[in-house]
């Protein structure tokens, strides 16, 4: 178990995540936010979410809830929260001149041990780190909400990223018992999204072209392939659905996915087909209200812990 210093820059929903994956495997978390009153509502809900994890049997780690938040401090000064971290996991809002302004801070001050990983969904980590002289120590680490929950890590360098920060973000993620992924080079969206909206993109059109209502299109997700990828990527899938293997199976429907795949069409603007929107939006909403969707998600989660729990056995 380790006890080494991680500092967290941003005490919203994802830098509490991170503090809570990393106080279980033991490390000392710091935590640094530009609001006092963040750190303090911060410092409450991790208490009471790391007690209420132990109580439901869903904390990780070996440690008790109470160890846990022991391991936790906070700090108003970004020079104190470099000082000796091995890792420091920015978690701050989504806009690019607010991640590059800190990333201009944290250069004139971190050590040289110390790598930066940024939890951003969108950023490439060039477009922050381009003009600083520490940064083949910044990258990308992105989880997925909600990270205590679902362990996928993107690690994705920017051109000019050493491979030792790479590698170490990496065992770090295995150390804190995450799933990470690397990215050989940055590329816009990573990988998760540009999947995920692949299948928006589908989605979208099937609704849009009225041939498919909100609740079937999702149940295709939710009730078909969805069950299968939650065990196996989609390679392995067509790997087991053909008598001899990946290669069988592109041979024997490479001719019929390029023929389906010719029929998309153009990519939706989904900003600009309010129609199709307007529709979606009041189908989604009869599905869940809108002062229903924190019910649902706390559902979800929950439901989450127990297909995690069911999945480390398949595996
Ligand atoms: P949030 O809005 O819940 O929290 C952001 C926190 O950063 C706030 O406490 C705010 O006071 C603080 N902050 C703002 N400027 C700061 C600065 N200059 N220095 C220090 N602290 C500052 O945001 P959330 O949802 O936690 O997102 C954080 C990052 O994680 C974003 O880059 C987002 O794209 C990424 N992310 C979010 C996911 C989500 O589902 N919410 C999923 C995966 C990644």
């Amino acid at each position: 178990m380790s006890h080494q210093k991680i500092g967290i820059v941003g005490s919203g929903l994802i830098g509490r995540a991170w503090a809570m994956l990393f106080t279980s495997a033991g490390y000392r978390v710091q935590l640094y936010d530009i609001l006092d009153i963040q750190i303090e509502t911060a410092l409450q809900e991790l208490n009471k979410e790391l007690h209420q994890l132990e109580q439901k049997g869903s904390l990780r780690g070996q440690l008790k809830a109470k160890e846990q938040f022991e391991l936790i401090s906070v700090t108003s000064k970004l020079e104190e929260l470099v000082q000796n971290a091995v890792h420091i996991q920015e978690c701050i809002p989504e806009k690019l001149e607010l991640k590059q302004e800190l990333y201009g801070k944290l250069d004139e001050i971190l050590e040289c041990g110390t790598i930066v990983a940024s939890s951003t969904s969108t950023f490439m980590p060039s477009l922050y780190s381009k003009d600083l002289s520490k940064k083949q120590q910044m990258l990308v680490a992105h989880p997925l909400n909600p990270p205590y929950f679902i362990p996928l890590v993107e690690i994705v360098p920017a051109p000019w990223t050493s491979a030792e920060a790479v590698e170490r973000t990496y065992d770090l993620m295995v150390s804190i018992g995450q799933r990470p992924v690397k990215l050989k080079r940055e590329i816009q969206g990573f990988a998760t999204n540009r999947i995920q909206y692949a299948i928006l993109n589908e989605v979208w059109r099937l609704v849009g072209s009225g041939i498919m209502t909100v609740n079937d299109v999702d149940t295709v997700l939710s009730q078909g392939l969805g069950l299968r990828y939650a065990l196996l990527g989609s390679l392995e899938t067509a790997h087991l659905n053909a008598p001899g293997g990946v290669k069988d199976y592109f041979q024997r429907f490479g001719g019929e996915i390029s023929a389906v795949s010719a029929t998309y069409g153009p990519t939706p603007n989904t900003l600009k087909e309010e129609e199709t929107l307007d529709d979606i939006a009041q189908q989604c909403e009869k599905i869940v209200p809108l002062d229903k969707l924190s019910a649902r998600r706390a559902t979800r989660d929950a439901f989450l812990t127990e297909l995690a729990k069911l999945k480390k056995q398949f595996e």
